[in-house]
């Protein structure tokens, strides 16, 4: 077991996030990757990496003996290229959501980490977010009763990102954005609700002419006893970043969101049945990319040996969901997602 984490980080975008979480939690840094040099060297001076520790070439890092954990935060096209590397290199891996972005690739990741005796755990934020936590917590102690719907979104405009004269990865054919952003609404939702048995989604295309998939998804979710539930995604929306979330149980209801700075829960009163005439407002930090948590968690399985919640298989079931609703939306009947890895 490790005493103490000594870490590499490839992709200083979120990477940058994780990087100063790792710091913070007093992880050694013994390497930061990218292949933009620019921004390389910036995030190296801002956070007193000195230059032999930078690298531009990833493969420089499987062969740093001294490295005992890696970030991937690199774009989704490249997590499974990476996450095999680094299995067979024998360091624990935590990797960025989406884990993949196809099926094939996300047997391939599985069949790596099921030969892995080190950590993987898949970043999937939402778990951290502290409205969504809160959420969680309300429902475990069974306050709003048996949960029979939910409902979560993502919406996040990425137009400007893709409207750069460089093709941006994230307008690849293959990085559908029910996929990429959306497995944050339908993580989340598993997380509550478990994992869907069957998913039906239309469509529509009309702000971001420049990706060839839907810019704006809806999907009706089947999930296990009896709780249905509904998924919005829009890439190109004309709002501020939201992940409005409904949890509508037999004994309350929870209205929450990462970007808003209160929850609001209604409950019964002590009759079972009748709603209280005032909801509770509870206040909640905004931080929708709480990194440091989710560092901490990595941290705490890595040296304590503990169980990874958010392991590889966890995060390939998200995607699977969300390649469902894909499929869905293409061919205009429901879909049974298959779990089977
Ligand atoms: N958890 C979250 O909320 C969240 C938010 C944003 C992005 N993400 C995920 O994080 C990952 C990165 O996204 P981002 O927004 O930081 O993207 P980004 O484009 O801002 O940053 C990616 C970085 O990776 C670098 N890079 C590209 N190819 C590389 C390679 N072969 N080796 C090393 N570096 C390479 C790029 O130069 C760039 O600096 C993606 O998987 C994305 O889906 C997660």
């Amino acid at each position: 077991m490790e005493n103490k984490l000594i870490v590499g980080v490839i992709g200083l975008g979120m990477g940058n996030a994780h990087l100063k979480a790792a710091i913070a939690c007093g992880a050694e840094i013994e390497a930061i990757c990218d292949t933009n040099p620019s921004r390389l060297k910036t995030v190296g001076e801002e956070q007193n990496i000195p230059a032999e520790k930078q690298y531009t070439d990833w493969h420089d890092l499987l062969t740093n003996k001294k490295i005992n954990a890696v970030i991937i935060a690199s774009p989704d096209q490249l997590h499974r290229e990476m996450c095999e590397a680094f299995v067979d290199a024998g360091v624990h891996i935590m990797c960025e959501k989406p884990l993949a972005l196809c099926r094939e690739d996300l047997d391939a990741i599985i069949a790596a980490a099921n030969r892995s005796n080190k950590k993987f755990m898949v970043g999937q934020i939402c778990r951290f977010t502290p409205a969504f936590v809160k959420a969680k917590e309300i429902i475990d102690a069974g306050t709003i009763g048996e949960l029979y719907y939910v409902e979560s979104e993502y919406a996040h405009d990425y137009q400007k990102m893709l409207s750069s004269v460089q093709k941006h990865w994230r307008s690849d054919p293959i990085r559908h954005g029910v996929v990429g952003g959306g497995c944050h609404a339908v993580d989340l939702l598993r997380w509550y609700a478990g994992d869907p048995e069957e998913v039906f989604a239309y469509g529509s295309h009309k702000l971001l002419p420049m990706v060839p998939y839907d810019d704006a998804t809806v999907t009706i979710l089947k999930f296990p006893n009896g709780i249905c539930g509904k998924v919005f995604v829009s890439t190109g929306c004309k709002r501020p970043y939201t992940m409005r979330t409904q949890l509508w149980g037999t004994k309350g209801t929870i209205l929450c969101d990462n970007t808003s700075d209160h929850m609001t829960l209604w409950t019964v009163d002590e009759d079972g049945v009748s709603l209280k005439s005032e909801p509770e407002i509870i206040t909640i930090d905004i931080n929708n990319h709480n990194a440091q948590k989710e560092f901490e968690v990595f941290a705490d399985c890595v040296l304590k040996d503990k169980p990874v919640a958010m392991d590889a298989l966890q995060g390939a079931m998200t995607v699977e969901v969300c390649l469902s609703i894909v499929k869905s939306s293409e061919v205009g009947t429901p879909i049974r997602p298959n779990y089977k890895f």
